[in-house]
């Protein structure tokens, strides 16, 4: 529990270091080599997100966060007062704050792998919003999405800013809208942020920022393994590499070998010839008309979308039925 505030509570429902462990070692012994992007997020690699959210080319959170300011009281009606607030992937819980004014939650449930910074993440916001409950579920909630005892009763709404669920592909997508759900019950509600296709050019500076923070960003990965795995990775040997994939209609993010070597992880050898990729994300982008088929599927009808002028970005207000 945190001391600062009786409104504030920490729950650590925490992953064992194993399953990073695991997920490294299998995901380097596949062809080709892949590992989940829920890893880049430790302490470093959340500072690191924070940073691409300011990059001028990563244009999702600017088109975003003028939507939400935008539409806040119309979010708000649906939501409903008095609602329990759920975020996974909650970060710096920076834009949930453009809608607690309106909305006024019984409860605001920040969810997120990386505990250090969802600690000090709900703290920070303790102090901007005094009379706000938070319960802060320290959590990988791509395996499961529990609330903390002691949340109240109430019309449970999951919210999913920044296109995070373009990070599952779209059968994970109808898996993970089961699961919030079941978390949610009939008649819950799900408000949720989706980046849309568009030019290509767009896409690829997204993930290919001047400032190279992106490309940092993916190379924390390497770092973490070698802090946290005992890993023997060269930096400078691997590159950032990212693009658009039409077929599949996703941003790929890869790691690239720039020579043959071999690297030790906890005393596994992994073999890399040049050129060789690590696989270490997706982020689809949908159209309304894909999005909704796949809520759709997952039990959620739409009530309600709003998108900005350039048809870059959409969010959804969705009800379980
Ligand atoms: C968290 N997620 C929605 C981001 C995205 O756009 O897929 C992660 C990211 N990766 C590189 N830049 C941003």
């Amino acid at each position: 529990m945190n001391a600062h505030s009786k409104k504030i509570s920490f729950h650590d429902f925490q992953p064992e270091l194993e399953s990073f462990r695991e997920a490294v070692l299998d995901g380097l012994s596949r062809k080709p080599k892949q590992i989940p992007p829920k890893f880049f997020y430790d302490k470093t690699g959340s500072k690191l997100f924070e940073a691409i959210l300011e990059q001028p080319e990563y244009y999702i959170p600017n088109v975003e966060r003028a939507l939400l300011q935008k539409h806040a009281d119309e979010f708000a009606e649906l939501i409903e007062p008095g609602a329990i607030l759920i975020e996974p992937g909650s970060g710096s819980c920076e834009k949930v704050q453009l809608l607690l004014e309106s909305v006024l939650p019984a409860a605001y449930v920040p969810m997120d792998i990386s505990g250090d910074f969802l600690q000090q993440s709900a703290f920070d916001l303790g102090q901007q919003f005094p009379w706000l409950h938070i319960y802060a579920a320290c959590i990988d909630f791509t395996h499961k999405m529990i609330l903390p005892q002691g949340v109240p009763q109430g019309r449970r709404v999951v919210f999913i800013p920044g296109s995070s669920l373009g990070n599952f592909d779209p059968l994970g997508v109808q898996h993970f809208l089961a699961g919030i759900h079941r978390l949610v019950g009939k008649c819950g509600g799900l408000l949720v942020g989706v980046d849309r296709k568009k030019d290509h050019a767009t896409l690829n500076a997204a993930y290919n920022d001047a400032a190279g923070i992106t490309a940092n960003f993916n190379l924390n990965l390497l770092s973490r393994i070698n802090n946290e795995l005992n890993g023997n990775f060269e930096r400078d040997k691997f590159a950032h590499y990212a693009y658009y994939n039409d077929q599949p209609g996703r941003i790929e993010m890869h790691l690239i070998s720039l020579e043959d070597q071999l690297v030790n992880i906890a005393g596994q050898d992994f073999c890399f010839t040049e050129g060789e990729c690590i696989h270490t994300e997706n982020s689809y982008k949908y159209s309304p008309d894909e999005f909704i088929s796949l809520a759709n599927a997952g039990g959620f009808r739409h009530k309600k979308i709003w998108s900005d002028n350039n048809h870059f970005f959409s969010i959804y207000f969705l009800e379980a039925y």
